[in-house]
């Protein structure tokens, strides 16, 4: 095969995927791999199920190109899906996109013009958190604190203002201390203090931070005093939400896990499940007016909101509501962790298994105890991964260079308990490979 992009940390040369069916990959060598990370964290509904398949079909019979601003049927319907059964009530404009990195794009935009639709151009900061992933253009990679995907383009990306991502396996004042919520809220506060408020347009962050940290979740009781500062300082929320939105991690978002209500949240991967390329960013009516008001275009990409892309977006989002899909996504995940736990607690290369529903994180490290990594250039992610892949389960890179040896799990909601154990397995044995070698 000829060598095609992207160079990634993990190699992914030589895999060759013939099909997708139900939790399943089947690779050109006759292999049957598990995909215990629905490709990217995507996948929700299982892979190749037909009804998306016929209505992906007709959308393009019937319309398969229409300006993105015009309404179709596949647009308006959902919408109506959106916004009756899957959106925070006052979140009900919506501003649809190929790709989550898009997505964001769109909601820092919406940030800054809002801000200056209020007369306060100068307000337009953004703060990101130090270890998150926001996606793959220019100002994504700058604003996201993911060093990795950074390299070589230092000289030119922006320099994001930064706030510490709550990491509490990892607080700096010791593990899981109890004072990490107010450390991490004190950051917050300096770094505003530092900047100045009347500067700042919003805080872009994971509310459960997705596979640059592998599931990393606040202190408790971090969300609402955090959004109280915000407010405060009429800093807008960005919930990013691309991996954790439509049920991936047991609520329809991230935020219901922590009663968080954002300005703006965006969400793409689980939005079609992998069957189209489309995300969202969904806000409020009050920021959007201001917008408009204000006369500012808030531009389209050419390929947003296909009439192909919507539909199956909604037959995803119904099939999720139909059988009950979000619920099981809470109710796997907890047996699936819970197992995970039992197996892999006392590991000595495993720090910590965190998560909620189907998106979960393991951090192995060198040594348990003083949380000291593998040096980056022994890729024991890479090894792991490679080493499940040969028994048959795909798992998931999370990390950022400098933290690392991340392994995410993000498998369809569709999963059984044979498969839960397979996965664990699996996990275990490629965790013994490693500590046969290293430890
Ligand atoms: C939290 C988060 N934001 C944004 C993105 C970028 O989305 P996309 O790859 O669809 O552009 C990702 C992708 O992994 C993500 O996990």
């Amino acid at each position: 095969m000829k060598p095609i992009w992207p160079y990634l940390a993990q190699d992914y040369s030589g895999v060759y995927i013939t099909q997708a069916k139900g939790a399943y990959l089947y690779s050109k060598s006759g292999n049957k791999i598990l995909d215990a990370a629905g490709g990217a964290i995507v996948n929700n509904i299982g892979h190749g199920r037909k009804e998306v398949a016929e209505v992906i079909k007709q959308a393009t019979i019937k319309n398969s190109y229409v300006l993105p601003p015009w309404t179709t049927p596949e647009r308006e319907e959902l919408v109506e899906e959106l916004t009756e059964y899957w959106l925070p009530s006052e979140l009900n404009r919506i501003h649809l996109s190929s790709g989550g990195s898009e997505a964001n794009e769109a909601a820092i935009k919406i940030s800054i013009q809002y801000q200056a639709s209020k007369g306060k151009a100068k307000k337009n900061l953004i703060l990101n958190r130090s270890l998150s992933y926001h996606g793959t253009t220019i100002s994504m990679t700058g604003i996201s604190g993911h060093t990795a995907r950074k390299r070589g383009l230092e000289s030119y990306l922006i320099e994001p203002h930064s706030i510490e991502t709550p990491y509490p396996l990892r607080c700096p004042l010791g593990k899981h201390h109890p004072e990490a919520k107010d450390y991490y809220l004190n950051n917050l506060e300096e770094v505003i203090k530092s900047l100045g408020a009347e500067n700042i347009a919003a805080l872009i962050a994971e509310p459960l931070n997705g596979s640059s940290g592998g599931a990393i979740a606040p202190p408790q009781g971090y969300w609402l005093e955090a959004q109280k500062i915000l407010t405060e300082n009429e800093i807008l929320l960005i919930a990013d939400e691309v991996m954790t939105g439509f049920g991936r991690v047991g609520k329809k978002f991230a935020c219901d896990l922590y009663g968080l209500k954002p300005d703006i949240i965006v969400a793409g991967k689980g939005m079609a499940g992998g069957y189209a390329a489309i995300a969202g960013t969904y806000t409020t009516n009050k920021i959007a007016e201001s917008i408009k008001q204000a006369g500012y275009e808030v531009m389209f990409h050419t390929f947003a909101a296909l009439p192909l892309s919507c539909a199956a977006a909604t037959c995803v989002l119904k099939i999720l509501r139909k059988e009950k899909l979000v619920e099981a996504s809470a109710a796997i995940g907890k047996k699936l962790k819970d197992h995970l736990t039992e197996e892999l607690k006392e590991n000595p290369l495993v720090a910590e298994i965190r998560g909620e529903g189907l998106l979960l994180g393991i951090e192995v490290v060198k040594n348990k105890d003083t949380l000291e990594l593998f040096e980056e250039k022994e890729k024991i992610t890479s090894k792991i991964i490679n080493y499940a892949f040969s028994e048959g389960v795909f798992f998931y890179p999370g990390g950022t260079g400098e933290v690392r040896d991340i392994i995410c799990l993000g498998p369809p909601f569709i999963i059984n308990d044979a498969e839960i154990d397979f996965i664990v397995s699996s996990l275990k044995k490629s965790l013994d490979h490693i500590k046969s070698k290293y430890l």
